[in-house]
C-alpha cells in the first residue's frame, strides 16, 4: 500500500496533464461542432440537387424523383438479358438462383446496379459494392426496363442538399444509423460474414436509395419512419462525414470533428482511469 501511496503522489502530475488534455479535447469538440453548423448554413442554398439524366430538382422540395425515359427501355432490356437474365430470368421474374425483381421499383434496381453489387459474381457471400459495370446511362436504361415490367416501389430520389440541415441529420444519423455504420460512417462487422459497409463512397442518390429501400440486411426506412426532409437531412450529414475538412474540422484521419470529439473522450477516459487508480491507491 505504501507503494500505491507513493505512486499516487507521482501520478498527480500525469493526472493534472490528463485533465488538462481532456478539457482541451472537449474544447476541440465544441469548436468542431460549431464549425460544422456554420459551414452548413453557409453552404445551404448554394448547393443544388445532384441530377442525373437531365431532370433537375424543382423548387424547394427536399427530394424529387427522376422520371425515367421510356425510349431507353429497349436498350435496358438488351443489357438485362445479357447480364442479369441468367440468374433473375428474362423478365426479372426470378429463378431458383435469384429473387424476383418485378415491382421492387427503380430505386432498388438503381441502388444494386450503381453500387456495383449487381451483376453478382459470387452468390454465396453478401453482395458488395464494387466499381459499377455500367455507365450512368446504361444503368438508367436497366432501371427503366425492369420498372416497366410491373408497377410499385420507390422511384430514384434526387436529393436537394441545399434544402437540408446537417445538424438535424446528425441527430437522426446517431440514433438510426450509427449503431451499424458507426458514428463516423466507416462501417463495422455486424455478425459472421455480415457487415455494414463504409458510407464514404455513396452518392447522395445512393444514400437516399439505401434509406428508402433497405438493401440486404439493412432495415428499410419508409415514409412512416422519415419524411423526405429527414432523408435529405441524413443524406447531407453523411456527405459531411465524407468531406469533413471542407466544413472546417481538423482532419484526423477522415472524420474531422467527430474524431476530435472521440479523441477528447479517449483522453478524458484515460485521465479518469488514472484518477481512479490514484484515488483507489489513496483509499488503502
Ligand atoms: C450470378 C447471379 C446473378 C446475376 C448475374 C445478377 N444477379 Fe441480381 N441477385 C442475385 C442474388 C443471388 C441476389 C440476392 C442477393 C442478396 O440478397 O444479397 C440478387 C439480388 C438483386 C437485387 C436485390 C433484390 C432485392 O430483393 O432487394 C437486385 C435489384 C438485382 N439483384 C438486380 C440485378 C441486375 C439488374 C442484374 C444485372 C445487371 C443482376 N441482378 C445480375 C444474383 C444475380
Ligand atoms: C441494422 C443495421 C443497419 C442500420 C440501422 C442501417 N444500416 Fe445501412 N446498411 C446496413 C447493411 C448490412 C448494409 C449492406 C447491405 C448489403 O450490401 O447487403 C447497409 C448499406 C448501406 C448503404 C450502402 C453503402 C454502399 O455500399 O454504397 C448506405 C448508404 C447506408 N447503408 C446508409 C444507412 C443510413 C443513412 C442509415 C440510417 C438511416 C442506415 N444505413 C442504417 C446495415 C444497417
Amino acid at each position: 500500500m505504501k507503494i500505491h501511496k507513493k505512486l499516487g503522489r507521482h501520478l498527480l502530475v500525469p493526472v493534472a496533464l490528463g485533465i488538462g488534455a481532456s478539457v482541451s479535447g472537449v474544447a476541440l469538440f465544441s469548436h468542431g461542432a460549431g464549425a460544422s453548423t456554420t459551414s452548413g448554413s453557409a453552404s445551404s442554398g448554394s448547393t443544388n440537387s445532384v441530377t442525373y439524366g437531365g431532370t433537375a430538382g424543382s423548387g424547394n422540395a427536399p427530394i424529387t424523383y427522376l422520371k425515367l425515359d421510356p425510349s431507353t427501355i429497349g436498350l435496358g432490356k438488351t443489357l438485362f438479358v445479357e447480364n442479369c437474365s441468367s440468374c433473375h430470368g428474362d423478365t426479372a421474374e426470378g429463378t431458383s438462383r435469384a429473387p424476383n425483381l418485378q415491382g421492387l421499383g427503380a430505386a432498388t434496381i438503381d441502388f444494386w446496379v450503381s453500387t456495383g453489387r449487381m451483376p453478382l459474381a459470387d452468390p454465396t457471400i453478401q453482395a458488395t459494392s464494387k466499381p459499377a459495370r455500367f455507365s450512368r446511362q446504361q444503368t438508367l436504361a436497366i432501371d427503366a426496363y425492369v420498372s416497366s415490367l410491373a408497377q410499385g416501389g420507390p422511384a430514384i430520389p434526387i436529393v436537394n442538399l441545399g434544402a437540408a440541415s446537417i445538424s438535424a441529420g446528425e441527430g437522426l444519423f446517431s440514433t438510426n444509423c450509427a449503431a451499424c455504420h458507426t458514428i463516423t460512417g466507416v462501417g463495422d462487422a455486424l455478425a459472421d460474414s455480415i457487415y455494414a459497409p463504409s458510407l464514404y463512397p455513396a452518392t447522395p442518390t445512393q444514400i437516399a436509395e439505401a434509406i428508402r429501400t433497405g438493401p440486404g440486411n439493412m432495415p428499410r426506412f419508409g415514409t412512416g419512419n422519415f419524411s423526405d426532409q429527414q432523408v435529405a437531412d441524413i443524406t447531407k450529414y453523411v456527405q459531411y462525414l465524407q468531406h469533413p475538412n471542407n466544413a472546417g474540422g481538423i482532419g484526423l484521419g477522415h472524420v474531422g470533428p467527430v474524431t476530435e470529439g472521440f479523441v477528447g473522450i479517449l483522453i478524458g477516459l484515460g485521465s479518469l482511469m488514472i484518477a481512479g487508480y490514484w484515488i483507489g491507491g489513496r483509499a488503502h
